[in-house]
């Protein structure tokens, strides 16, 4: 890290891993990020639930991995800066020895994220773009951590809707899908604007302005990237209703999430 330059962190652009941070109540952000945020909330006033929600589901799924599922590694793609619940906190508070790499492409991601981990040996954060998943999956790092022999939990969680259509988002998950042994899972979630049109188009809108690339996608769109996988019990949910743990009267609308989950799991053969 020390003959390395610093990092060029496009402080003067908003990046959707700060403006995520800022929908969530982190501190890791620019007054480009927060204003380019604001613009979004005024399109689509719930989206901080929308993203506590995520966040949320997020958590939900790595406890089903590591719990029912037996992973005990993980590839986090896109994976955000550190917030509550990581996902090697989540991990290794059921397995002290799970492995987990997580990979931005956001600079500031690795800047941050080195910080947390200096001193955790199983953990490893690399600057990579989900658009090359050849070369996430063979980074040294991720060669050193991930035993490819072993089933590995695959995370793209509110990353694929920054991959355009002509970026083969279902061509990036299928070499991912090619790289692990039967048993991995892959835990996914996209926005969608099925559910409230005008206010989720609003936001595609908003972040498009700003130059931060967002592809919404529909349910059956959503569902295409988990071809070749068996759909987990209970399919393709909007993220606040994936085995949720609060009665459903307690949870928010559809409307005010507008985002889509699920996990696909590996079978042999
Ligand atoms: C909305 S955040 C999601 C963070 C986390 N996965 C979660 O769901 O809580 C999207 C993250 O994807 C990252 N990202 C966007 N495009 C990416 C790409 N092409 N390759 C890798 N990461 C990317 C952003 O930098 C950001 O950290």
């Amino acid at each position: 890290m020390e003959d390395r330059p610093p990092p060029d962190l496009r402080t003067h652009q908003p990046h959707s891993a700060r403006m995520y941070d800022y929908l969530l109540g982190g501190k890791d952000h620019y007054t480009v990020d927060s204003e380019a945020a604001e613009k979004a909330l005024t399109a689509f006033p719930m989206l901080r639930t929308a993203a506590r929600e995520n966040r949320k589901f997020l958590g939900r799924a790595v406890r089903y991995l590591v719990r029912e599922a037996g992973i005990r590694q993980f590839i986090d793609l896109g994976s955000g800066l550190p917030t509550a619940e990581n996902v090697h906190q989540v991990a290794q508070s059921a397995d002290p020895g799970a492995h987990v790499v997580y990979v931005d492409n956001d600079p500031i991601v690795l800047v941050h994220g080195s910080a947390l981990l200096a001193r955790d040996a199983r953990t490893a954060v690399i600057q990579g773009d989900i658009r090359a998943p050849r070369a996430v999956l063979d980074h040294p790092q991720t060669r050193a951590l991930i035993d490819f022999e072993r089933p590995v939990g695959v995370l793209a969680v509110a990353v694929l809707h920054f991959v355009a259509d002509e970026e083969d988002p279902e061509g990036i998950v299928r070499v991912l899908r090619e790289a692990v042994p039967p048993g991995s899972h892959f835990i996914l979630s996209h926005a969608t604007a099925d559910i409230a049109p005008e206010a989720a188009m609003g936001v595609q809108r908003a972040y498009r302005s700003q130059g931060v690339p967002l592809t919404l996608r529909g349910r059956e769109r959503f569902t295409e990237f988990f071809a070749g996988l068996e759909l987990v019990e209970p399919g393709v949910q909007v993220v606040c209703d994936w085995r949720a743990t609060e009665p459903e009267h307690r949870r928010p609308d559809h409307a005010d999430v507008s985002w889509y989950g699920g996990i696909g799991r590996l079978a042999a053969g």
